[in-house]
């Protein structure tokens, strides 16, 4: 049996937490992701014990749509009546609780689904925070095949960007797109300018910077749950 590891546990202790948060009837995205795994089967669990009847769930990836599927949950889109809450994990939270998002390559969709609901609850590990976005992971950006060369060349003027492959080839998102991976010196430019900036690029569809839209972020760590919202 595979060992699980501190993160793992604490990942655990984090979905259970957010699981709580749901209520029956609601329009909920479900983020991507290993934490986001673990909150969907504790909701899945709740589902199980009848506390959470006529759920609808708009799912952030096939990935996750697949999961959802499995567990026999109304699937819907973000298009229709805002959604209640979204839950999603993320790669890096700053001390403003903006986000860096997308090493799961889902980025384009969470921030979509994100966007669309009135309430966005975060769920990370102690090891996810960070002082500035970029310490711990380069920022994603989804950008369109066509002609992604010259992207690549803008994309240089912010940091390294480097085409992310699986198994050797370039990874494609759910939008058949690709994604780069960009390490940047954290700090270098203000996060609103880097964004802007980034997403003015031809080609860039969009940028794993989530800056400004998580309502509440839900951190694991040795010492328990502890919850952060935002002012
Ligand atoms: C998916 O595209 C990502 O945005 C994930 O939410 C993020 O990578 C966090 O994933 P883990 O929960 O696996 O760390």
């Amino acid at each position: 049996m595979p060992v699980e590891t501190t993160a793992d546990l604490q990942k655990r202790a984090v979905a259970r937490a957010a699981a709580q948060r749901v209520q029956p009837g609601m329009r909920l995205g479900l983020g991507s992701g290993s934490t986001m795994r673990h909150v969907t089967e504790a909701i899945a669990a709740r589902v199980r014990a009848g506390e959470l009847p006529g759920l609808e769930v708009v799912p952030t990836s096939l990935e996750v749509a697949a999961l959802a599927g499995r567990f026999g949950w109304k699937l819907s889109s973000p298009d229709g009546p805002a959604l209640d809450l979204d839950i999603d994990g993320a790669d890096e939270v700053d001390p403003e609780l903006n986000l860096s998002k997308g090493l799961g390559a889902a980025l384009f969709r969470e921030k979509v689904v994100a966007e669309a609901a009135e309430t966005f609850l975060v769920v990370v590990d102690q090891s996810k925070w960070v002082d500035r976005l970029g310490q711990r992971a380069p920022v994603s950006v989804e950008v369109v095949p066509f002609g992604y060369q010259a992207a690549l060349r803008r994309l240089a003027g912010y940091g390294r960007p480097q085409l992310r492959l699986q198994g050797g080839r370039p990874l494609r998102s759910d939008n058949g797109n690709l994604l780069v991976d960009l390490a940047i010196v954290p700090g270098e430019f203000p996060l609103a300018d880097l964004y802007r900036e980034l997403k003015l690029i031809t080609g860039v569809v969009e940028t794993g910077l989530f800056l400004g839209l998580a309502s509440e972020v839900l951190t694991a760590s040795a010492e328990g749950i502890h919850s952060r919202q935002r002012p």
